[in-house]
């Protein structure tokens, strides 16, 4: 059977690192209410004419370096992004024209923080039925474009940044053998999009807008759904949490990630931690959290990782990957 492996991954963050102290200069906050709350301790936000094809498109040149790749080796390259270069065409086609080449299918995807998760499961989907055989996957964000720097709820949880993968078609005799995307789960309410949104966009008021969110309703939803998608995914791989080596979650709020553990079960020692450095940087937060473990030589290769993340739509997922 064919199956869609991990071959190289990249990421790339803004060099600009703003502290908690940092932003308490400016807003009525402190570096013990966001780290007491929230676990973050600083974010990187991208310089003034630093793009989110920019930062997609250095983490996608890591990812392929590592991959023993070129551009020339992808037909196709998938970006999951809640801040596009523009509005049209994709950030997708700024990213390849920084590569200067004109060749394979090109599109974004939009499902918020569960961007990477949505972003891997299409990636993984196409190449299983033979319609790609090298895929380019970028989460790359500039969530400080959409961030309200006067709103003390919501500006010091995010920051900027980006992570790729390449994923390859690689021939397994099955599921138990071999590095591969073993499955996904994906889920969507669309009757909870009002407590996570920007008030603008492009049909509804011409604007791209800032975000607007009921943290503590976000919190909750996070919790669940975030360990719901885990249970499920594990159910229909036919899997159990002690066959998972290493937890990737969305990494949004360290005191979510430890609910969800402990609602999980799930050691924390097994759990990849990486909000302290990045901050939330929505469908970047994964392959930024991953490449901690890959770099620091936690994770290694033919270990058992479930991604899971939560966000916007309100969308969630899951996603299992034999490293
Ligand atoms: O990727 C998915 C997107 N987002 C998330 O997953 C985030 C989900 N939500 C959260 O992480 C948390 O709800 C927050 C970190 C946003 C807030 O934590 P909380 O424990 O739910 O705090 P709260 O909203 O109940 O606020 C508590 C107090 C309020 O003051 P009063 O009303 O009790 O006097 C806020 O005004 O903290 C105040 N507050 C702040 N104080 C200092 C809110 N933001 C700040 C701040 N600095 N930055």
């Amino acid at each position: 059977m064919i199956r869609a492996k991990i071959t190289g991954l990249g990421v790339y963050l803004p060099q600009n690192i703003v502290t908690n102290d940092d932003l308490a200069k400016t807003l009525d906050t402190s570096d013990e209410w966001i780290k007491s709350r929230s676990g973050i301790r600083q974010r990187h936000i991208a310089a003034t004419g630093e793009t989110t094809a920019q930062l997609g498109y250095h983490a996608a040149v890591r990812a392929l370096k590592d991959a023993s790749l070129t551009i020339d080796d992808i037909d196709t390259i998938i970006v999951a992004t809640t801040t596009p270069e523009r509005t049209t065409p994709s950030t997708g086609a700024y990213i390849q024209h920084q590569f200067g080449v004109s060749h394979g299918a090109v599109f974004d995807v939009q499902a918020a923080c569960s961007g990477f998760v949505y972003g891997l499961d299409t990636a993984a989907a196409r190449i299983e039925t033979g319609r790609s055989q090298n895929t380019l996957m970028i989460a790359a964000e500039t969530i400080s474009r959409i961030t309200d720097w006067q709103d003390r709820s919501t500006a010091v949880l995010f920051g900027d940044g980006a992570g790729a993968v390449v994923m390859q078609a690689s021939e397994t005799p099955d599921k138990k053998s071999g590095a591969q995307v073993l499955g996904s789960y994906l889920r969507l309410d669309g009757m909870l999009t009002d407590i996570l949104e920007t008030d603008g966009g492009a049909s509804y008021n011409q604007t791209s807008g800032v975000l607007r969110m009921h943290g503590k309703e976000v919190f909750r939803h996070a919790v669940r759904n975030i360990a719901s998608s885990v249970e499920i995914l594990l159910e229909q791989e036919n899997m159990t949490m002690d066959e998972i080596d290493w937890f990737i979650p969305h990494q949004a709020n360290l005191r979510i990630i430890d609910a969800v553990g402990k609602k999980l079960n799930f050691p924390e020692a097994k759990t990849i931690i990486s909000v302290d450095k990045h901050a939330n940087t929505s469908a970047a937060s994964i392959p930024l959290a991953l490449a901690v473990g890959v770099e620091d030589g936690r994770i290694k290769r033919g270990d058992t990782l479930m991604l899971a993340a939560m966000g916007a739509g309100l969308s969630w997922g899951s996603s299992l990957v034999r490293w």
